[in-house]
């Protein structure tokens, strides 16, 4: 039976995405890569220096170790200085009240984001008591879409695999949960991730009904 349900952060809980985007893009349009918004798609739920890996091979272009340490911490600095405006007004809306609801249906609260600002975010966002428990992106070995941080998440709540659920924005975490063995609910349309069990457009349209009815469905 359902035990917990694990979330991930950037663009699943508030609109992250979008400042990770315009850091990478700043640090892109500085160093001459090719990249744009369309590009983007493909480095959600990529780690930094994943997605500093993927801009790279875009453009054809090999950088020094030195260098590509530089530009990861540059592109963090950017993204840092825009995470200074967030306060719980950036929190997605219906975010308490789904929390609220899992909550009083006894249902664990987990977080599994690739972000090394996870916590800090949280923090901001006025929801770092929410959670059961914050698996830590600096812990674990192999990043999305391996499933080590949500089987992490998983463990640190007391729970089997198969008692958790995951939520997700990216291709590569829906890829991810399913590597865990869980059932995984996109946020975003069918087209952009295919292979997620139920779709809903936004965190606030996601009920308690349909995560439990989602579990039902895909269990054996
Ligand atoms: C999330 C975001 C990615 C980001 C990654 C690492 O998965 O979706 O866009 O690259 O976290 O974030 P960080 O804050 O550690 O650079
Ligand atoms: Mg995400």
């Amino acid at each position: 039976a359902l035990k917990g349900v694990i979330f991930d952060l950037d663009g699943v809980l508030t609109d992250t995405a979008e400042d990770h985007y315009q850091a990478w893009q700043a640090l892109a349009d500085a160093h001459g890569l090719t990249f744009d918004r369309e590009a983007n798609h493909a480095l959600k739920g990529v780690d930094r220096a994943g997605s500093l890996r993927l801009i790279l091979e875009q453009t054809g272009k090999a950088v020094e170790p030195p260098k590509f340490e530089a530009m990861l911490a540059e592109k963090n600095a950017t993204y840092v200085a825009r995470l200074r405006g967030y306060s719980p007004a950036n929190l997605f809306a219906g975010v308490e009240r789904l929390f609220a609801a899992l909550r009083a249906a006894g249902l664990k609260i987990g977080l599994a984001s690739a972000s090394r600002n996870a916590r800090d975010v949280v923090a901001r966002l006025g929801i770092a008591d929410a959670f059961d428990f914050i698996a830590d992106a600096g812990a674990v070995t192999h990043p999305k879409p391996a499933p080590d941080i949500f089987l992490a998440c998983a463990d640190g709540m007391g729970l089997s695999p198969d008692q958790c659920i995951g939520v997700e924005d990216a291709r590569a975490g829906i890829t991810a949960i399913h590597a865990a063995g869980m059932v995984a609910i996109g946020i975003g349309s069918e087209e952009a991730l295919p292979d997620a069990d139920i779709h809903v457009p936004a965190i606030g349209d996601l009920t308690l009904g349909q995560i439990l009815s989602a579990e039902q469905e895909t269990a054996a």
